[in-house]
């Protein structure tokens, strides 16, 4: 019996690549566990799908928090916990700090509704219409200090058709998201669900 590989998913919203991601392995293309949820939004509709799944989460509140290596040392404790190899996030709206990055180096990914380094940051589908380009799509990467500037594991292009608006564009480029996270997690991991 191979081990499968231990993931995190950190998210703030609604979750659907975490869902994406769970069918994944439920079907069993992807060679992983998800061992915990973490998310920075008590509120988070993510949160009730875990709990639903009775997945094991660790939600907080970075208010209630001095500053983020404060909840950053909080949430390392709960990955050691769990065991954690991989942190994949999923929608998780905040930059992550040294703390969590020395620990994880190389093994934090994430996905971007946009083909980097084109309209980082907040609302990228709302941003590639206001450009007015003609070809968007979704990237993923390895994630450092910046904000989606890590080096690009995966790319898909979206066509962005004449009056588009801006919730059709983000139902294809999700629907892209939804296949491409999940193989590109299993070809990172391969080499790993392989060992005894
Ligand atoms: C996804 O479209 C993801 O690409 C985006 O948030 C959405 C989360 O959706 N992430 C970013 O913009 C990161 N900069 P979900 O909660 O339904 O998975």
């Amino acid at each position: 019996m191979s081990a499968k590989t231990r993931i995190a998913i950190f998210a703030s919203g609604t979750g659907s690549n975490y869902e994406a991601i769970d069918r994944a392995i439920q079907a069993g293309d992807l060679d992983a566990e998800i061992v915990l949820l973490v998310c920075d939004s008590p509120g988070a509709k993510v949160v009730a799908k875990a709990k639903k799944n009775q997945l094991a989460s660790f939600v907080f509140d970075p208010k209630t928090y001095p500053n983020k290596q404060a909840f950053e040392i909080d949430i390392v404790h709960k990955l050691k916990a769990y065991q954690v190899e991989w942190i994949v996030l999923a929608g998780y709206m905040r930059l992550i700090g040294p703390t969590l990055l020395n620990q994880y180096q190389r093994r934090i990914i994430n996905i971007h509704p946009s083909l980097l380094p084109a309209f980082p940051g907040l609302d990228a589908v709302g941003q590639a219409l206001d450009a007015g380009v003609k070809v968007s799509g979704v990237t993923i990467h390895y994630v450092d200090s910046g904000m989606d500037t890590g080096e690009i594991i995966a790319q898909e292009a979206v066509p962005v058709k004449p009056g588009m608006t801006k919730a059709e564009l983000q139902t294809l480029i999700q629907k892209v998201e939804h296949k491409l996270y999940p193989s590109t997690i299993q070809q990172l991991i391969l080499p790993e669900s392989i060992r005894l």
